[in-house]
């Protein structure tokens, strides 16, 4: 089980040959920024100050700066009128940090990882992932950079239900066209670090709902992204089971090296991050705990 240490040796190779274990920085090239590119905290521009009584949490000195959010506006056209769902939004974001962004129904959260994720596009502001600006990057790059750096953890699991847990893991390695065996030990190896090694041949009704999240927790994990974008991921589970997953995802944080961006109604939630954020109207702050 090599999760817990990133490793430097290996060719990368996904498609063939014999399975690789774990390599969180080797396979992202060519395909992404390679992990050098990345620029590392304090290299960017000092952040504007930030209208909060708090300081905005700092990210450590030296890591990687994988998320830079700067001045970031929303709006969207309804009928006659505008919807403002995100105003002046900064957010910095480093290497293997659980962030944690708190905010009600319709405060915006959705709207910021989406563009995070350059699912959609910011009517001003820009938006960086691992040093490059989205705006930069057509549909096609926009898309591959998603598939092989992020991950994605929704509130309801999403999982096929035809499906056993481990073929649900496998899929992100499927669009990845990965060969069948490196596949399977990966997806294998992703359930194990979720602690349900012994669940895989369980398809998803014969899982509990905090089981499922972590099914989709471990398929978000599975191709090694640098960062999960998790939307309410405990919204659908009891307060109990739902810190759980957070907790699981703090470990991989630090383990790994994996960034969380996590969205959530759940005051308890802050309680896990290494950062925590409150967005209100569009608008983030640094968030107290
Ligand atoms: N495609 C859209 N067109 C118009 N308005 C939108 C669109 N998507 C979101 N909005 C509006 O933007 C605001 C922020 O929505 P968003 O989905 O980001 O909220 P949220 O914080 O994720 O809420 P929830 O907790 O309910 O998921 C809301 O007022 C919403 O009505
Ligand atoms: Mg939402």
């Amino acid at each position: 089980m090599q999760w817990g240490t990133p490793q430097s040796q290996g060719d990368g190779n996904r498609s063939d040959g014999p399975y690789q274990p774990y390599q969180p920085y080797e396979p992202y090239e060519p395909h992404g920024p390679s992990y050098e590119e990345i620029p590392t905290a304090p290299v960017l521009p000092a952040m504007p100050a930030m209208p909060a009584t708090q300081a905005a949490p700092a990210t450590p000195v030296g890591s990687k700066l994988l998320l830079v959010a700067q001045d970031v506006v929303k709006q969207y056209k309804v009928g006659g009128g505008t919807v403002t769902a995100l105003r002046h939004v900064t957010l910095t974001v480093g290497e293997g940090r659980i962030v944690a962004i708190r905010g009600r129904s319709g405060a915006g959260k959705t709207t910021l990882l989406n563009i995070i994720a350059g699912l959609d596009s910011p009517t001003s502001g820009h938006v960086a992932l691992f040093g490059r600006d989205l705006a930069t990057l057509n549909e096609r790059k926009r898309t591959e950079l998603r598939r092989h750096d992020l991950g994605f953890v929704f509130q309801a699991a999403h999982l096929n239900p035809v499906l056993t847990a481990r073929e649900n893991v496998e899929v992100p390695l499927r669009l990845a066209r990965t060969a069948r065996k490196e596949r399977e030990g990966r997806s294998h190896e992703a359930l194990a670090l979720v602690g349900l090694a012994e669940r895989e041949k369980h398809r998803p009704p014969e899982l509990s709902g905090g089981e499922q999240q972590r099914v989709a927790i471990a398929r978000a994990l599975v191709h090694a992204p640098r960062i999960v974008l998790a939307d309410e991921p405990t919204g659908n589970l009891d307060s109990h089971t739902g810190l759980a997953i957070l907790d699981l995802m703090r470990r991989v944080a630090h383990r790994a090296g994996i960034t969380f961006i996590v969205t959530t109604h759940d005051p308890q939630a802050s309680q896990m991050a290494d950062e925590v954020y409150d967005i209100s109207d569009g608008v983030l702050s640094p968030g107290q705990r």
